[in-house]
């Protein structure tokens, strides 16, 4: 079975190609022409699509080896994202599909991230506890079965990404600042100045970084040289805070709920602090915690094409009049 995966979600433009369960080719083009307005602009993200798309797609076929009329079915990211952004991918996916006769699957992104371990390589069987920090989302998830899934924790506000782009972007970096604030912060001091960690305290397993966020930007308002002469000690405490805030819940959850794996996903999960944090932490309980490469935890179209693979297998299939949605639900995913 061969599938064509297409996400198109945000300011990435990606395609890949799954035979089985396995990666044949995938390719990936990130905007950066958001960069210049400190965060992703939509019309401009639909834009880009619109010229990468096809291309790309042409890429991920030829470095495949694979011909059009090969495909089996296509999977594309049907939400939750930037409506504009997906509905660009979508129209190309229905258009594919229609040409040749094959099934189209509308899959949910966030569903696609909570399994980039498999085909990652990694050997991952369920139950697992999943922990999603990108720019657009922050979730704890308890993975049963596939289509199986328990939300445990969310962000009451703000995303992981988001805060350590506002805050980079605060601290004078370009966006998206995540990598940069992590190079800086591992220069800096991390005992510089205590900053709050969101939702210490709580009996739930929710995140929270707007508070922390409104901290480094008072703190950085009342002590305006803080940030030219010590940008790097209050990156470090930043991300210090910020990655409190992802483990302590995290840990939390793994205990109550009885779960032995962890595995993160989404592109804060590049963070080498949160990495190191959570392996420690997951290993002083002997459980086993799996963090994919960074090109699989990032956004990418292999999880999007795995996932309709799973689906196509359950003998689902959308019809041609499958549209995108902006606030797509994780299908099988109930409240604790
Ligand atoms: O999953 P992703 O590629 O896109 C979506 O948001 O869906 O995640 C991008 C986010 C951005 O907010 C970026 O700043 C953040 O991941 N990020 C990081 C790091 N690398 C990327 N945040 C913290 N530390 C990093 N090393
Ligand atoms: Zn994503």
């Amino acid at each position: 079975m061969i599938t064509l995966g297409i996400e198109t979600s945000c300011d990435e433009t990606a395609a890949a190609i799954l035979r089985d369960g396995a990666a044949l080719s995938a390719v990936v083009s990130s905007h950066w022409l958001h960069t210049k307005y400190g965060g992703v602009v939509p019309e401009l993200a639909s834009r880009a699509h619109i010229k990468l798309l096809a291309p790309i797609i042409e890429q991920a076929l030829s470095s495949a080896g694979i011909g059009i009329d090969e495909l089996d079915a296509v999977a594309v990211t049907r939400g939750p994202g930037l409506i504009g952004a997906l509905l660009v991918g979508i129209s190309m996916a229905k258009a594919i599909a229609y040409a040749r006769r094959i099934p189209v699957l509308g899959i949910n992104h966030l569903e696609g991230h909570l399994w980039s371990a498999t085909f990652a390589g990694d050997d991952l069987q369920p139950p697992f506890l999943a922990l999603l920090v990108s720019g657009g989302h922050t979730m704890l998830v308890g993975v049963r079965a596939f289509g199986d899934y328990r939300l445990i924790g969310q962000t009451r506000d703000d995303a992981a990404g988001e805060a350590f782009d506002k805050v980079g972007v605060l601290c004078g970096l370009g966006y998206p600042a995540g990598a940069e604030v992590e190079n800086q912060a591992q220069e800096g001091d991390a005992s510089y100045h205590a900053f709050p960690v969101g939702m210490k305290g709580q009996k739930e397993y929710d995140f929270s970084f707007s508070g922390l966020k409104t901290a480094v930007a008072n703190f950085s308002r009342k002590n305006p040289d803080a940030v030219e002469k010590h940008r790097k000690d209050v990156l470090a405490c930043f991300q210090e805070a910020a990655v409190d805030s992802l483990v302590l819940p995290t840990i939390r959850a793994m205990e109550d709920f009885g779960y032995s794996t962890l595995v993160i996903s989404g592109g804060v999960a590049a963070n080498q602090r949160l990495r190191n944090r959570l392996n420690e932490e997951v290993g002083k309980r002997d459980g086993k915690f799996i963090s994919p490469d960074i090109e699989y935890c990032t956004d990418n179209a292999t999880m999007i094409a795995w996932a309709g693979w799973k689906r196509l297998q359950a003998g689902e299939r959308d019809g041609l009049d499958m549209s995108g949605d902006a606030n797509f639900p994780i299908p099988g995913l109930t409240k604790i």
